[in-house]
């Protein structure tokens, strides 16, 4: 009886600590502000007006936006971040056809081996291939970016918190401190070669601004200017990150479907095994 009851109390005490221990660290957390007062700088993530075609429950690709997204990549981003889990052939889904995709996999330039001496040649892309990388390493990287290695971009909307909105965010954040904040930190500045950012993690970031209003023009769409082409990239960017983000949305409506339904069944086969069995109340 007594070791019965000792083992009751001990299984209390370790749930009460894995408990406490679950809860305690996300209170703390609540209690504390995320950003420290010296980056009075910070701001909270901005969304484009009206959001994001595949934001919420219902949410489906926006696909012109997406093809839109992939120019800028290309010619913008692609000069210094890699996208290395996307193949030329994952661009179908964005509704390029066959012949296109391998027309667009041809104009980009990748490392191949001259068949005659071994040597490293330049040879067009194929449709198999994956997007080739800016920089041939870390080192020549951080050469021409001021010591700092532009990270891949395939899954950046995933490594950073609300990452499409922070992308779109990261693109209209460059600017000058507003001087309320500058006067809470006085010390703060921002140093030659590094550009100020509000939505940079460390306000002070190595990347140059980049989507000034028409630096790509779109054949047919809308102006290129900085929100729209922040928005197309976050997008584009999204989709690169979890390509199946809009399937997994249609497929939980199926499985919720699917689960009323055999919950229904599982009722009216409840009732019939009872039927004979179950005494009915008066
Ligand atoms: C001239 C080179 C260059 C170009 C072009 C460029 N970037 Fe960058 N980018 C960088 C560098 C360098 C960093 C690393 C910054 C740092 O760590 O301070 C960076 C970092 C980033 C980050 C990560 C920020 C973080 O939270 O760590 C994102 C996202 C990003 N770039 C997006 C883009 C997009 C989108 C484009 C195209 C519109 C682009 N970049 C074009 C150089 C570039």
């Amino acid at each position: 009886m007594t070791i019965r009851l000792g083992g009751i109390i001990v299984g209390l005490g370790l749930t009460a600590v894995l408990v406490l221990w679950s809860l305690v660290p996300g209170l703390v957390n609540f209690a504390i502000p995320e950003k420290p007062d010296y980056y009075a700088f910070q701001e909270e993530n901005i969304a484009p007006e009206g959001g994001f075609s595949f934001e919420g429950a219902a949410g489906t690709w926006d696909y012109a936006q997406l093809q839109r997204g992939y120019q800028v990549y290309k010619e913008v981003c692609s000069s210094c971040h890699s996208l290395k889990f996307v193949a030329f052939r994952n661009l179908q889904e964005l509704g390029y056809s066959e012949e296109e995709v391998r027309a667009e996999a041809a104009s980009w330039s990748l490392p191949g081996v001259d068949q005659k001496d071994g040597s490293v040649i330049d040879r067009p892309g194929l449709p198999t291939d994956y997007f080739p990388a800016p920089y041939a390493n870390d080192v020549e990287a951080r050469a021409f970016n001021n010591n700092a290695v532009p990270p891949d971009l395939s899954l950046m909307t995933k490594a950073r918190k609300d990452g499409t909105h922070y992308v779109y965010s990261l693109m209209l954040g460059y600017g000058e401190p507003d001087p309320a904040d500058q006067a809470l930190s006085p010390e703060f500045e921002t140093p030659e070669g590094l550009y100020f950012n509000e939505h940079f993690y460390n306000i002070n970031i190595a990347m140059p601004p980049q989507l000034n209003e028409g630096v790509v023009t779109y054949a047919n769409g809308p102006e290129a200017t900085a929100e729209q082409m922040s928005a197309d990239i976050a997008a584009f960017l999204t989709w690169t990150a979890e390509p199946s983000l809009v399937h997994r949305k249609q497929i939980g409506w199926f499985v919720i479907l699917f689960l009323i339904f055999a919950s229904g069944l599982a009722y009216l086969s409840y009732k019939q095994i009872w039927a004979g069995v179950k005494p009915k109340k008066e």
